[in-house]
């Protein structure tokens, strides 16, 4: 249905641009769509044959791959040939949070999309249409648009200045369903100031969406309305998660307390499962920006509002690693603690901001030793989270006790405690009477996750204490 748009460039191979532009193209053929990116590696890992290398796990993608890729889908490093073909260039860079300088730890690190932007400038051809898709502060796309008219090098051996128009088109997909959220959109999101560019990427979609769900905004709606979204949907994780610990507190169920407020249909039954705290590059971030962008139109209320979701998600971590250390009778040195699961949830490999690295932390620091299980997550990743040497006080624990197993046997074996962290359907189907035989007594089991069938390990004399349950 796409009328003028026969190529697309897309700039960042990551979480967002790969599974993003993989559905493009299998529901687009007539585009060409390269992805590029200068992480060579990463490139690599995209073009591999074995298709189980990919760079990122995320179930279905490996379908698409193998149908589109070196057809209409190309992953590059050649990123100024790339520029110069495209009708339409998608930036889906990384915009973490600022780590110094003016607004650190709040503000995003725009430097990413500034020199991404800086590329454009230089090689994109005029008109092209200019698609933001990373999550970004609002008012950014004026950031871009002031680079893009003023960089001299977009004039290099012309006369003429080139023009571009911009869209923010964010990205809703949530990891582990990021295919599914693809194809079938609760909506799509295109905010702009030129209609004719809007309705190119609006053709696009029609490819595959229907009309009535896409949404045509102001850019700025379209920008801040990404970070609405992330910052309600983290609100409901930090209410359900400061109720689990009234549960405990009170006696009562979390999970009766979850079944009785969903049934409401005003409330809704999705996206309140307690948890050890929401994870992902996303939640952490936008709210953060929120808070920045409240701070910097002096709405200090508003900031504080939705600082409390993020304080709360934190105090959260913490308190469960207070349990442990609790039930374990207030000391775990030298005991072995078997972790379940790293990711930030389940369905994925990406561990960034996963509560499990805050966790881990605070129990390497009480002197623990850990054992670490994920199906998805490779030991390499979970020593990069760590990052022991800079973390761990070296006076009071001089070596980072930290393994990782590559089996759910070899990680219970000898533990005095399991730490359920990520809900991988696996761990709902636990052998208790394996791992009984295999642990150290008396052994506890900590579920964070409210893993089904978990009341079975109580048969073969395990301990458990349940996330916002008052009576375990
Ligand atoms: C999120 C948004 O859902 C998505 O729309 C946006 O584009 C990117 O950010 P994602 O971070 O991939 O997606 O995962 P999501 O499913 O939202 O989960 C985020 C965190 O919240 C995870 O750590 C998850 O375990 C936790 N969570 C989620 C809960 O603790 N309880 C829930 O009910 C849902
Ligand atoms: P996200 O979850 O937003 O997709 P990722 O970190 O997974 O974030 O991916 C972002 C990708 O963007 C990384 O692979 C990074 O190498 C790439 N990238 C960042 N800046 C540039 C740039 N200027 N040109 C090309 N690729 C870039």
């Amino acid at each position: 249905m796409s009328n003028k748009i026969k190529n697309i460039c897309c700039i960042g191979a990551g979480y967002v641009g790969g599974p993003t532009m993989s559905v493009f193209a299998d529901k687009c053929p007539e585009i060409t769509i390269n992805v590029v990116d200068l992480n060579s590696k990463r490139i690599e890992e995209w073009n591999e044959k074995d298709l189980t290398k990919l760079p990122i796990y995320e179930p279905g993608l490996t379908k698409i791959i193998s149908r589109c890729r070196d057809r209409n889908l190309f992953f590059s490093t050649d990123i100024e040939r790339n520029l110069e073909k495209a009708d339409m260039i998608f930036i889906s860079v990384n915009t973490p949070t600022k780590k110094s300088g003016i607004g650190a730890g709040k503000a995003s690190d725009l430097s990413y999309v500034e020199a991404s932007t800086r590329q454009i400038a230089k090689h994109a051809k005029t008109n092209t249409i200019i698609v933001e898709k990373s999550t970004l502060p609002v008012r950014t796309a004026d950031t871009i648009k002031k680079i893009l008219f003023n960089v001299d090098a977009c004039n290099d051996n012309s006369e003429i200045k080139k023009n571009f128009d911009i869209l923010s088109n964010p990205e809703f997909l949530s990891e582990g369903n990021a295919i599914k959220d693809l194809e079938s959109p609760d909506r799509v999101l295109i905010g702009g100031e030129n209609e004719e560019a809007i309705n190119e990427l609006k053709n696009i979609y029609l490819n595959w969406v229907d009309y009535k769900k896409i949404i045509t905004t102001n850019l700025w709606s379209a920008e801040l309305s990404k970070l609405a979204s992330n910052a309600f949907l983290a609100q409901r994780i930090s209410s359900i998660n400061s109720l689990s610990a009234l549960c405990e507190a009170s006696g009562a169920d979390i999970k009766e307390v979850q079944i009785a407020i969903g049934s409401d249909s005003r409330i809704g039954n999705k996206f309140i499962n307690p948890g050890p705290g929401f994870g992902g590059s996303c939640f952490k971030k936008d709210i953060l920006n929120l808070v920045y962008l409240c701070e910097f139109y002096n709405l200090r209320e508003v900031a504080l509002y939705w600082q409390n979701i993020l304080d709360l998600n934190q105090w959260q971590k913490n308190r469960l690693t207070k349990i442990v250390v609790e039930k374990l009778f207030g000391n775990i040195s030298e005991k072995k603690i078997a972790i379940l699961g790293f990711a930030f949830k389940s369905k994925t490999n990406d561990t960034r901001e996963s509560s499990a690295i805050d966790i881990c932390k605070n129990l390497l620091q009480e002197g623990a030793n850990l054992s670490i299980y994920d199906p998805k997550v490779k030991d390499i990743q979970i020593e990069n989270e760590l990052n022991l040497k800079q973390n761990i006080n070296l006076e009071t624990h001089n070596k980072a006790n930290w393994n990782f197993s590559k089996s759910i046997q070899i990680c219970v074996e000898g533990a005095d405690a399991i730490l359920i962290l990520t809900e991988w359907e696996e761990f709902e189907y636990l052998d208790w009477n394996m791992i009984s035989k295999k642990m150290r007594k008396p052994s506890w089991i900590f579920d964070t996750r409210c893993t089904n069938n978990i009341d079975l390990a109580k048969k073969y004399g395990l301990n458990i204490w349940k996330l916002g349950n008052g009576k375990s």
